[in-house]
């Protein structure tokens, strides 16, 4: 008998409704995956009617479940530093989700920014450390409100936290072809946390002598990300450099819409959640447009994720094939609505 997979959705703010609602049309459409889902009206609008972005107790509700579906969390109302920390990076840190599994391919049919790169030329993946760095929250204000007042954030990284995120990485560079990884700091101006990270990263290098990897200053990445893409395949950076480098590898393969991520909980003891990079977006919201490729694709995640490889490798192929039929949103240079490319990957998973 096959377990059931509970996964707990929330759609969040913005577009997070409209693309969480094509992402459970997906997985209702893999046919004989038994899932059982429970969305939790958590979000914005909660905070406006109740004070809080998730009600007490809500960890500890989202612990029973397998995976968790996020939509996007951000809106006008309300400001980003609360929005942020009271829901998903409360779920992040609450479950430590070390790790942020960011993958960018630019898929044949969609046009990148880049002239003439062919799609086999930008299939790359970040490995975003996501639970410390300058995500820690750690700081304070002193003489608040006075001329003169003081703002600290303060970096932290842990041996620990540096060594799980570069052996995750190593593991991920040796299962793919290339077998290549770049480990990305800032050890020149950053002369404490960036060193430590050079050091553990050079230690878990020496488990995996089977991948090729060097190390690379953050600025000549972005710059080399745009020039020779292909020249990357596993991309190893800390909270905020795997934060900044994902936008634009997410760029690179044509829009951010079309980027997904999974947040993972490396120990499994907790879920792990899975969500689209391009958050709320709310100039599009209620249009119809919205790219739900990110959302899609961040559920192939959590189906690997699941054990479920084969259904995560189907709706992979699913989107690509879809996206080589020029069904594609407005982001990416089509004139298709959210609707239409929900239909056609549909249609292709029940024919
Ligand atoms: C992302 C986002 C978030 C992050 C923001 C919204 C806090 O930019 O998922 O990349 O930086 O982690
Ligand atoms: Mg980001």
């Amino acid at each position: 008998m096959r377990t059931v997979s509970r996964i707990a959705v929330i759609p969040g703010d913005g577009i997070g409704p409209e693309v969480c609602a094509v992402a459970l049309r997906v997985l209702d459409a893999l046919g004989g995956e038994p899932f059982e889902y429970e969305t939790f009206p958590w979000g914005s609008g909660h905070y406006l009617s109740s004070g809080r972005m998730m009600p007490a107790g809500a960890l500890e509700t989202l612990a029973e479940f397998d995976a968790i579906l996020f939509g996007a969390v951000g809106s006008r109302e309300v400001p980003d530093h609360i929005t942020l920390w009271g829901l998903r990076l409360a779920i992040v840190q609450g479950f430590d989700q070390g790790v942020s599994l960011r993958p960018a391919r630019l898929l044949p049919g969609v046009r990148g920014p880049l002239a003439d790169r062919a799609p086999e030329e930008i299939d790359l993946v970040v490995v975003r450390e996501n639970t410390e760095g300058e995500y820690s929250g750690i700081g304070g204000f002193t003489r608040r409100g006075l001329p003169g007042e003081i703002a600290v954030q303060t970096t932290v990284y842990s041996h620990d936290g540096i060594a799980r995120t570069a052996r995750y990485a190593f593991e991920l560079a040796r299962s793919r072809n290339a077998r290549h990884l770049t480990s990305v700091t800032k050890s020149n101006a950053s002369p404490h946390a960036s060193v430590l990270w050079d050091e553990v990263v050079a230690e878990v290098a020496a488990g995996f002598p089977d991948v090729r990897w060097e190390s690379l200053l953050v600025d000549a990445a972005a710059a080399r990300l745009v020039l020779a893409p292909q020249e990357f395949d596993v991309i190893v950076a800390s909270n905020l450099h795997g934060d900044i480098l994902s936008d634009l590898t997410g760029a690179l393969t044509g829009s951010l819409g079309m980027a997904p991520s999974a947040n993972l909980s490396l120990d499994q003891m907790r879920p792990s959640m899975f969500e689209p990079v391009h958050g709320s977006a709310f100039d599009l919201v209620g249009r119809g447009v919205a790219n739900p490729i990110g959302m899609v694709l961040s559920v192939a995640l959590m189906l690997d994720d699941l054990g479920l490889h084969h259904s995560g490798d189907r709706v992979r192929h699913t989107v690509a094939a879809v996206c080589a039929d020029g069904v594609l949103t407005p982001d990416v240079g089509g004139d298709s609505t959210t609707e239409q490319v929900a239909d056609a990957i549909v249609a292709a998973l029940e024919g």
